[in-house]
Protein backbone atom coordinates (compact mmCIF):
# COMPACT_ATOMS: atom_id res chain seq x y z
CA UNK A 1 0.00 0.00 0.00
CA UNK A 2 1.09 3.65 -0.97
CA UNK A 3 2.13 5.92 2.07
CA UNK A 4 -0.02 8.81 1.42
CA UNK A 5 -2.47 8.61 -1.20
CA UNK A 6 -4.34 11.94 -2.66
CA UNK A 7 -7.64 11.89 -4.22
CA UNK A 8 -9.03 14.89 -6.01
CA UNK A 9 -12.81 15.23 -6.41
CA UNK A 10 -13.80 18.49 -8.61
CA UNK A 11 -17.17 19.41 -9.91
CA UNK A 12 -19.92 21.70 -10.00
CA UNK A 13 -21.25 23.73 -6.68
CA UNK A 14 -23.80 21.38 -5.31
CA UNK A 15 -22.68 18.19 -6.94
CA UNK A 16 -22.63 17.07 -3.27
CA UNK A 17 -18.66 17.07 -3.41
CA UNK A 18 -17.98 18.12 0.27
CA UNK A 19 -20.28 15.52 1.88
CA UNK A 20 -19.54 12.57 0.10
CA UNK A 21 -16.44 13.21 0.21
CA UNK A 22 -16.46 14.17 3.83
CA UNK A 23 -18.24 10.50 4.35
CA UNK A 24 -15.52 8.72 2.82
CA UNK A 25 -13.03 10.11 4.10
CA UNK A 26 -14.27 9.28 7.75
CA UNK A 27 -15.00 5.82 6.92
CA UNK A 28 -11.70 5.05 4.91
CA UNK A 29 -9.22 7.38 7.79
CA UNK A 30 -8.43 9.78 4.88
CA UNK A 31 -8.02 13.84 5.99
CA UNK A 32 -10.88 15.56 4.08
CA UNK A 33 -9.72 18.98 2.53
CA UNK A 34 -12.71 21.49 1.57
CA UNK A 35 -10.91 23.75 -0.41
CA UNK A 36 -14.09 25.91 -0.96
CA UNK A 37 -13.77 26.88 2.71
CA UNK A 38 -10.67 28.79 1.78
CA UNK A 39 -11.99 30.23 -0.80
CA UNK A 40 -15.25 31.06 1.36
CA UNK A 41 -12.64 32.47 3.76
CA UNK A 42 -10.73 34.70 1.88
CA UNK A 43 -14.06 36.33 0.91
CA UNK A 44 -15.19 36.77 3.83
CA UNK A 45 -12.19 38.53 4.99
CA UNK A 46 -12.49 40.75 2.08
CA UNK A 47 -15.88 41.79 2.76
CA UNK A 48 -15.66 42.32 6.34
CA UNK A 49 -12.61 44.58 5.57
CA UNK A 50 -15.59 46.64 3.31
CA UNK A 51 -13.84 45.73 0.17
CA UNK A 52 -15.25 44.19 -3.10
CA UNK A 53 -14.67 40.83 -3.64
CA UNK A 54 -13.99 41.35 -7.52
CA UNK A 55 -11.51 43.42 -7.31
CA UNK A 56 -8.32 42.88 -7.43
CA UNK A 57 -6.72 46.54 -6.51
CA UNK A 58 -9.19 45.76 -3.41
CA UNK A 59 -8.33 42.17 -2.08
CA UNK A 60 -4.52 41.71 -3.30
CA UNK A 61 -3.37 44.43 -0.42
CA UNK A 62 -5.36 42.44 1.65
CA UNK A 63 -3.89 39.01 1.36
CA UNK A 64 -0.58 40.36 3.40
CA UNK A 65 -2.37 40.59 6.38
CA UNK A 66 -4.51 37.15 5.71
CA UNK A 67 -3.27 33.88 7.75
CA UNK A 68 -5.57 31.27 6.84
CA UNK A 69 -5.49 27.41 8.97
CA UNK A 70 -7.14 24.29 9.09
CA UNK A 71 -7.58 22.76 12.37
CA UNK A 72 -9.00 19.62 12.64
CA UNK A 73 -11.65 18.93 15.53
CA UNK A 74 -12.65 15.34 16.32
CA UNK A 75 -12.22 14.59 12.47
CA UNK A 76 -14.11 17.69 11.41
CA UNK A 77 -12.07 20.56 9.38
CA UNK A 78 -12.49 23.93 10.87
CA UNK A 79 -11.19 26.79 9.31
CA UNK A 80 -9.25 29.77 11.43
CA UNK A 81 -8.61 33.19 9.73
CA UNK A 82 -6.14 35.00 11.71
CA UNK A 83 -6.78 32.67 14.73
CA UNK A 84 -10.64 32.78 14.39
CA UNK A 85 -12.69 29.94 13.35
CA UNK A 86 -15.04 31.27 10.66
CA UNK A 87 -17.31 28.37 11.47
CA UNK A 88 -20.58 29.08 9.46
CA UNK A 89 -20.15 32.10 8.57
CA UNK A 90 -18.97 31.39 5.45
CA UNK A 91 -21.41 29.13 4.56
CA UNK A 92 -24.40 31.99 3.33
CA UNK A 93 -25.00 32.43 0.04
CA UNK A 94 -23.68 35.92 -0.04
CA UNK A 95 -20.50 34.39 1.15
CA UNK A 96 -20.70 31.45 -1.88
CA UNK A 97 -21.30 34.79 -4.61
CA UNK A 98 -17.94 36.57 -2.73
CA UNK A 99 -16.11 32.92 -2.62
CA UNK A 100 -16.41 32.76 -6.21
CA UNK A 101 -15.48 36.45 -6.81
CA UNK A 102 -12.17 36.10 -5.27
CA UNK A 103 -11.58 32.92 -6.59
CA UNK A 104 -11.23 34.41 -10.34
CA UNK A 105 -8.67 36.47 -8.95
CA UNK A 106 -5.06 34.77 -9.60
CA UNK A 107 -3.07 36.36 -6.74
CA UNK A 108 -5.71 34.61 -4.71
CA UNK A 109 -5.46 31.33 -6.31
CA UNK A 110 -1.76 31.74 -5.99
CA UNK A 111 -1.71 32.45 -2.19
CA UNK A 112 -3.65 29.36 -1.70
CA UNK A 113 -2.10 26.88 -3.60
CA UNK A 114 1.22 26.25 -0.85
CA UNK A 115 -1.26 25.46 1.82
CA UNK A 116 -3.36 22.79 -0.35
CA UNK A 117 -0.19 21.11 -1.04
CA UNK A 118 1.22 20.99 2.00
CA UNK A 119 -1.31 19.50 3.53
CA UNK A 120 -1.35 16.77 0.88
CA UNK A 121 1.97 15.81 1.38
CA UNK A 122 1.44 15.44 4.85
CA UNK A 123 -1.52 13.35 4.87
CA UNK A 124 -3.65 11.01 3.02
CA UNK A 125 -6.24 13.25 1.75
CA UNK A 126 -9.47 13.35 -0.42
CA UNK A 127 -9.48 17.46 -1.28
CA UNK A 128 -12.41 18.68 -3.05
CA UNK A 129 -12.64 21.94 -5.01
CA UNK A 130 -12.68 22.77 -8.76
CA UNK A 131 -8.93 22.73 -9.89
CA UNK A 132 -7.68 20.19 -7.86
CA UNK A 133 -7.37 17.41 -10.37
CA UNK A 134 -6.18 20.02 -13.05
CA UNK A 135 -3.96 22.48 -10.95
CA UNK A 136 -3.11 21.99 -7.35
CA UNK A 137 -2.82 17.92 -7.36
CA UNK A 138 -2.05 17.17 -10.98
CA UNK A 139 -0.23 13.62 -10.10
CA UNK A 140 -3.05 12.64 -7.58
CA UNK A 141 -3.61 8.85 -7.03
CA UNK A 142 -7.17 9.61 -8.37
CA UNK A 143 -9.09 12.04 -9.85
CA UNK A 144 -13.13 11.74 -9.55
CA UNK A 145 -14.99 14.39 -11.23
CA UNK A 146 -18.33 14.46 -9.46
CA UNK A 147 -21.26 16.49 -11.15
CA UNK A 148 -25.69 16.23 -11.43
CA UNK A 149 -27.99 18.09 -13.26
CA UNK A 150 -28.23 21.88 -12.09
CA UNK A 151 -31.87 21.27 -11.17
CA UNK A 152 -30.63 18.37 -8.79
CA UNK A 153 -28.38 20.54 -7.67
CA UNK A 154 -30.35 23.68 -6.74
CA UNK A 155 -32.88 21.30 -4.92
CA UNK A 156 -29.87 19.80 -2.63
CA UNK A 157 -28.77 23.34 -2.06
CA UNK A 158 -32.30 24.82 -1.26
CA UNK A 159 -32.83 22.22 1.46
CA UNK A 160 -29.43 22.06 2.87
CA UNK A 161 -29.77 26.09 3.18
CA UNK A 162 -33.36 25.55 4.84
CA UNK A 163 -31.75 23.26 7.03
CA UNK A 164 -29.90 26.04 8.34
CA UNK A 165 -32.72 28.21 8.58
CA UNK A 166 -31.72 30.69 6.02
CA UNK A 167 -34.67 31.65 3.69
CA UNK A 168 -34.63 31.82 0.27
CA UNK A 169 -36.86 30.16 -2.58
CA UNK A 170 -35.92 27.31 -5.43
CA UNK A 171 -36.21 30.21 -8.38
CA UNK A 172 -33.42 32.09 -6.09
CA UNK A 173 -31.04 29.18 -5.16
CA UNK A 174 -31.05 28.05 -9.03
CA UNK A 175 -30.26 31.44 -10.45
CA UNK A 176 -27.21 31.60 -8.47
CA UNK A 177 -25.97 27.79 -9.25
CA UNK A 178 -26.21 28.81 -13.05
CA UNK A 179 -24.39 32.10 -11.95
CA UNK A 180 -21.96 30.55 -10.00
CA UNK A 181 -21.27 27.13 -12.73
CA UNK A 182 -20.56 30.16 -15.13
CA UNK A 183 -18.38 31.69 -13.30
CA UNK A 184 -16.22 28.87 -12.23
CA UNK A 185 -16.10 27.36 -15.98
CA UNK A 186 -15.23 30.98 -17.70
CA UNK A 187 -12.76 32.05 -15.20
CA UNK A 188 -9.32 33.07 -16.89
CA UNK A 189 -7.34 31.26 -13.97
CA UNK A 190 -7.90 27.45 -13.29
CA UNK A 191 -11.25 27.38 -14.41
CA UNK A 192 -13.28 24.50 -13.27
CA UNK A 193 -13.00 21.74 -16.21
CA UNK A 194 -12.70 18.03 -15.57
CA UNK A 195 -9.48 16.54 -16.05
CA UNK A 196 -8.60 14.49 -18.82
CA UNK A 197 -7.75 11.32 -16.31
CA UNK A 198 -10.70 11.96 -14.26
CA UNK A 199 -13.92 9.56 -14.02
CA UNK A 200 -17.10 10.88 -14.29
CA UNK A 201 -19.76 10.05 -11.37
CA UNK A 202 -23.32 11.59 -12.01
CA UNK A 203 -24.88 11.33 -8.87
CA UNK A 204 -28.24 12.78 -10.56
CA UNK A 205 -29.97 9.83 -9.83
CA UNK A 206 -28.04 8.39 -6.55
CA UNK A 207 -28.91 9.16 -3.14
CA UNK A 208 -26.39 10.73 -0.55
CA UNK A 209 -25.11 6.81 0.29
CA UNK A 210 -25.02 5.18 -3.20
CA UNK A 211 -23.14 8.30 -4.12
CA UNK A 212 -20.53 7.62 -1.36
CA UNK A 213 -19.98 3.86 -2.07
CA UNK A 214 -19.48 4.63 -6.00
CA UNK A 215 -16.88 6.94 -4.42
CA UNK A 216 -15.37 4.61 -1.85
CA UNK A 217 -15.44 2.12 -4.33
CA UNK A 218 -13.06 3.58 -6.86
CA UNK A 219 -11.05 4.50 -3.88
CA UNK A 220 -10.25 1.04 -2.57
CA UNK A 221 -9.62 -0.23 -6.07
CA UNK A 222 -6.27 2.60 -6.30
CA UNK A 223 -5.36 1.71 -2.77
CA UNK A 224 -5.21 -1.85 -3.46
CA UNK A 225 -2.95 -1.23 -6.31
O1 LIG B 1 -17.20 24.42 -3.07
P1 LIG B 1 -17.69 25.77 -2.58
O2 LIG B 1 -19.09 26.09 -3.03
O3 LIG B 1 -17.53 25.95 -1.12
O4 LIG B 1 -16.72 26.83 -3.32
C1 LIG B 1 -16.86 28.22 -3.15
C2 LIG B 1 -16.31 28.95 -4.37
O5 LIG B 1 -14.89 28.80 -4.41
C3 LIG B 1 -16.81 28.44 -5.73
O6 LIG B 1 -17.58 29.41 -6.39
C4 LIG B 1 -15.59 28.16 -6.56
C5 LIG B 1 -14.42 28.48 -5.69
N1 LIG B 1 -13.46 27.37 -5.60
C6 LIG B 1 -12.44 27.37 -6.51
O7 LIG B 1 -12.39 28.23 -7.39
N2 LIG B 1 -11.48 26.40 -6.43
C7 LIG B 1 -11.52 25.47 -5.49
N3 LIG B 1 -10.56 24.55 -5.43
C8 LIG B 1 -12.60 25.45 -4.56
C9 LIG B 1 -13.56 26.41 -4.66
Amino acid sequence: MKKHIAVAIDGPSGAGKSTVARHAAQELSFIYVDTGALYRSVGWYVCRAGADPGQASQVEPLLAGLDIRFGYVDGEQHVYVNGEDVGDAIRTPEMSMAASAVSALPAVRAFLLDCQRQIAAENSVIMDGRDIGTVVLPDAALKIYLTASVECRAQRRLLELQQKGIRTTYAQVEQDMRQRDYNDTHRAVAPLRRAQDAVLLDTSALDLQQSIDAVKQLIMKVMEE
